[in-house]
């Protein structure tokens, strides 16, 4: 049976109802909680940390996924962890010791995920796809919601299964940016297992209702 869950991403919810989203959340079929954190200097853009993760963890029943969009990421991977992050996400691009960085999530008790911008090939994942509990596609520049897919991602997907069945590597394959009504059933058919969506879910009427087409 194929995984398919969906990843709402907090960055498009209601800062001033943020309980009242999460609790949202709580009630509806997704099944992750994806936690943008950004730092102005990796991307251009500037979104929250710790306080608001601790929040998070206080009133979300959901698995924390928490993507981390920041330079030097290795020295805030333990307090995020300790704010409550099931998985720690960091960019290829961000890290200088990618290897290093992996296992120090692994060894503090979390899951280790890998993040690739739209520009950087499937190849570069070749050392550490058999570490990795998750790979992270990027499919828009990371820095904003709300921005348009990237068809590109598509191709990435499948060069990526095939690096895992190559590799026998058990990681996830997960898509984050621009992920809509329009897309979601195709990036689950060429081979994502998580679905990040920010706008989509937040921005429509009914994002309970959203969640659950997103999933089927
Ligand atoms: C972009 C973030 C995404 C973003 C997705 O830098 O990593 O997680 O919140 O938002 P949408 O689904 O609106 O593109
Ligand atoms: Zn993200």
């Amino acid at each position: 049976m194929k995984t398919r869950l969906i990843a709402p991403s907090l960055l498009s919810a209601d800062f001033g109802n943020l309980q009242r989203d999460i609790e949202m959340l709580n009630r509806s079929v997704a099944d992750w909680l994806h936690i943008d954190v950004m730092d102005g200097r990796f991307v251009p853009n500037i979104s929250f940390g710790f306080p608001v993760m601790k929040t998070v963890k206080e009133h979300s029943q959901k698995f924390i996924d928490v993507h981390l969009m920041i330079v030097e990421p290795e020295k805030y991977v333990e307090e995020f962890i300790n704010s409550g992050a099931d998985l720690v996400s960091v960019h290829y691009e961000a890290c200088t010791h990618l290897h290093r960085t992996v296992h120090l999530i692994k060894s503090k008790g979390a899951k280790a995920g890998v993040v690739l911008n739209p520009s950087t090939p499937i190849s570069f994942l070749e050392d550490i796809i058999t570490d990795a509990d998750l790979i992270l596609l990027m499919s828009v520049n990371p820095g904003f919601g709300g921005q348009k897919f990237i068809e590109n991602t598509y191709k990435k997907i499948g060069q990526l299964r095939d690096l895992i069945a190559k590799t026998h590597s058990q990681a996830l394959i997960e898509v984050d940016g621009g992920v809509n009504m329009e897309n979601a059933g195709k990036l689950f058919d060429v081979g994502a297992d998580v679905l990040v969506a920010g706008n989509a879910v937040f921005s429509s009427e009914s994002p309970e209702e959203t969640i659950r087409h997103l999933k089927a």
